[in-house]
Parts: C-alpha cells; sequence; structure tokens
C-alpha cells in the first residue's frame, strides 16, 4: 500500500460517491410498508391502528411495560420535565456535553439546569452528578452519549438515595445496555429520539416507563381527546383533563410509526449488522497510536450503535484533529467528522433564562468549560456506523484510510 496521502497526490483509499450514510434503508419492504399505510391511514386519534402497535413493539424492544411515542425526541423530553412535576425554582442535574435538546425543554419552562462533567466516554457519573446537587434539584436526566452507556447503577444508587427522579436520555442508545440492563429501564423515564437513529421514525420520539401513572400522564402531555378519554383511568384526578389533554398534541405521524413498526422487525438484523462493524473498528483500529475507538470497558455495557466514537491523541500526532480529518476526507472517507452540534451546552442563554414568559430575557451566562467536557470534546471524533447491505466497501474503506493517514501522521 503506497503511503503518499491523497492530499499530497497520492490515490484516494475509497472512491465511493457520497452521501456515505443514508438511514433507512429504503428497500422495496419499507416502500411496501409506507403504501399500505397510505390506504389504511394518514391521521390516527387513538392507538387502536399503526400508533399503538408501533408503541408495543417499541415496548417489547426496550423490555418496559408502557411504550407512548412523540412527534420528536425533544417533544417527549418536556413531557418528561411535565410529568415529572419540574417547575420554575426547581432544578434538574443534566449533561453539559450532549445534544442541547436533553436539557433543553427544562430551559424552556424556566428551570434551573445544573450542569455535570463528563468521563473519557463523554458520560455523566453519579460523582459528577453528585457534585452539582443541591436543595432544589428534584431529578437528573443522563445522556448515553454517541452510545456508550452511562455507569447507571451507580447513577440509580445516587437518585434513589438522594430522592430524585432518574431521566435517561437514550437517543443515541437504542441498543445500549449495563451490566447486562438495558438502557432506559433504570429510571423513572426514559426518551428515546427516533429522529435519523438506530431505529427511526423519520422524524418522532418515544417516552417509556414502567409507571402506569407516568403513562397516562405522558397521554396527557402529548395526546388529547380520544386517546386520553378512553386510556386514563376515569379514576385519576386529572381525569378531568382528558379531553383538552394538557393543552398540546405531539402526535407521531402513522407514516413515521409505519416505519418504525418496519424498523423494529429488523431490529436483530440491525443489531447484527452493527456490532459486527463496531467490533471491525475496533479490531482494525487496536494499536492505533492516533485513534482509539470510545467505548466502556469490555464486559460491562453493550454499545448503542448509533455511531462509533473515536479519540483522537494529538500528543501521538504531527497534525491537529482537523488536519487529520480533513486528510481523511481527501482519502475519500467524507463522513469522517467532529461533531459540532452536540457540545458543552452549560453556556447557551436558554439556560440562564428563568421566567419561561420573557422568552428572549436571559441572565447572566458564566461558564468555564467543565474539564472532562473540554478533554471529550477536544478530541472526539466519530464515523457511521452503517449496518445495511452492501456497507462492506464503505466499511474497508473508511478502516484503510483512518490507518492510512496515522501511517503518515504518527509521531
Ligand atoms: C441526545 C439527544 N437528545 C435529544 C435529541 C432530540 O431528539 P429529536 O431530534 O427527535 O427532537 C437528540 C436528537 O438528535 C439527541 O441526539
Amino acid at each position: 500500500m503506497t503511503t503518499t496521502l491523497a492530499a499530497h497526490g497520492g490515490p484516494r483509499t475509497l472512491n465511493v460517491d457520497g452521501p456515505h450514510y443514508q438511514w433507512p434503508t429504503v428497500d422495496d419492504s419499507l416502500e411496501e410498508a409506507l403504501r399500505v399505510q397510505l390506504h389504511r391511514s394518514l391521521s390516527d386519534r387513538d392507538a387502536r391502528g399503526v400508533i399503538g402497535e408501533y408503541e408495543r413493539a417499541f415496548a417489547a424492544f426496550v423490555g418496559v411495560p408502557h411504550a407512548i411515542s412523540f412527534a420528536s425526541g425533544t417533544a417527549a423530553i418536556h413531557a418528561m420535565s411535565r410529568i415529572a412535576g419540574l417547575k420554575p425554582g426547581d432544578a434538574i442535574v443534566a449533561p453539559a456535553y450532549t445534544f442541547f435538546a436533553t436539557a433543553s425543554p427544562f430551559g424552556f419552562d424556566g428551570i434551573q439546569v445544573l450542569f455535570a462533567d463528563a468521563d473519557t466516554c463523554g458520560n455523566v457519573t453519579a460523582q459528577t452528578i453528585a457534585q452539582q446537587l443541591q436543595s432544589n434539584v428534584k431529578a437528573v436526566i443522563v445522556t448515553h452519549m454517541w452510545g456508550n452507556p452511562c455507569r447507571m447503577d451507580e447513577i440509580a444508587a445516587l437518585c434513589t438515595e438522594r430522592g430524585l427522579l432518574l431521566l435517561e436520555d437514550c437517543s443515541h442508545a437504542h441498543f445500549a445496555s449495563w451490566s447486562g440492563q438495558r438502557a432506559g429501564t433504570f429510571g423513572d423515564m426514559a426518551v428515546f429520539s427516533t429522529n435519523q437513529k438506530a431505529i427511526t421514525t423519520g422524524e418522532g420520539g418515544m417516552l417509556v416507563t414502567r409507571s402506569d401513572r407516568f403513562r397516562e400522564l405522558a397521554l396527557l402531555y402529548g395526546h388529547y381527546n380520544k386517546r386520553c378519554l378512553t386510556e386514563i383511568d376515569p379514576g385519576a384526578e386529572f381525569y378531568p383533563f382528558a379531553f383538552t389533554g394538557m393543552g398540546l398534541k405531539h402526535r407521531i405521524t402513522t407514516l413515521g410509526a409505519a416505519i418504525g413498526l418496519h424498523q423494529l422487525a429488523r431490529a436483530d438484523d440491525i443489531q447484527a449488522r452493527r456490532r459486527t462493524v463496531l467490533d471491525t473498528f475496533v479490531k482494525g483500529l487496536d494499536g492505533n497510536p492516533v485513534i482509539t475507538p470510545v467505548s466502556t470497558p469490555a464486559g460491562q455495557g453493550e454499545h448503542g450503535l448509533y455511531v462509533i466514537g473515536l479519540r483522537f491523541h494529538v500528543e501521538n500526532a504531527t497534525v491537529t484533529r482537523q488536519e487529520f480529518i480533513d486528510l481523511c476526507v481527501a482519502e475519500g472517507a467524507h463522513e469522517v467528522d467532529a461533531p459540532g452540534s452536540t457540545r458543552d451546552i452549560s453556556g447557551e442563554p436558554l439556560f440562564a433564562r428563568h421566567d419561561p414568559f420573557a422568552p428572549w430575557q436571559s441572565g447572566h451566562v458564566e461558564q468555564a468549560m467543565l474539564p472532562g467536557v473540554r478533554a471529550f470534546q477536544g478530541s472526539f471524533l466519530k464515523i457511521p456506523i452503517w449496518g445495511y447491505p452492501g456497507d462492506q466497501e464503505l466499511v474497508e474503506g473508511y478502516l484503510a484510510a483512518l490507518n492510512k493517514v496515522t501511517g503518515a501522521v504518527s509521531r
């Protein structure tokens, strides 16, 4: 193999036109599922059709009694906030490093968000959460970043000890588990975004819970009228609100639910292929001094299979992370990427705003990036995990490109 990089006039490692990641796989069976749904119903007001089928399949997939669908993960997180009973004056501990929607619905309501630091996987820990606890904290939300599960036994023990509600943002963690227990089953409620995630509905979100009460409240915060009137216990103190709900509607579309149902029927195949791809990179990058896969220690957790995260070791390289990425892109590995939207969110003005009726008035934002977040964010890059027929050329090409560039830039 030549050592001349494509950026320096050598041959490209990978010659496949982009885009290099398209999800879900649009095949005949998905087109047929959507065609059938088009004729079946474009709007369901209750759970007797595809929405109920999708929710039941999702609950079985996670292993929880209840799954309630929403128009987006963000809407579902907002419902969790309201179900948790959080209000201005209360506080929640959230990751400083995450996609902002983990915390933005709390900011919308003027709830104080206290930001916890990240470990070497980009995740909050019981320790970094404990550092933020103060008397008005009522809940904790964690994100299993990029697919690596948080250390949930320790976090759950902390929340139980302090009497805090535990919420999980499982948007990256559809296939994740910690100590043999599925992500999304440790807390009081969990949300899975299904926007372009391992299980996707195009746009959408799912709230899962073991609690019958939280399930009914989730209906009230997302699905008014018919579903609430037929599915909420008439004896519940909030039943009088069933007709109007709490005022808002956040239903998923029937076509989105049909895509989700189609995906869930293939979840085992998606998981098997994605795990193989992940293993290929873990093995193929073994001993690479410049980039190493970001993963929880073997045996402790299963990866959620959202993307493959990589750590760039600048101390072992003659180039910066961005220069490394540019060299990979020149090799044809277009989707080696340092994420822009998922980053430290602790300084965002949304979180300094504590009056929900004064939307554009923020307080003073005073924020130094936490040390774990700085280290993780400054060294992280990612590649797709693919997981569909015909992805082998991309898997091999990206691995070859990463190793070729490493060979040229390692100290
Ligand atoms: C960690 C995380 N939380 C929440 C969300 C929000 O989900 P949605 O885009 O479905 O509203 C996302 C979306 O990318 C996410 O990555």
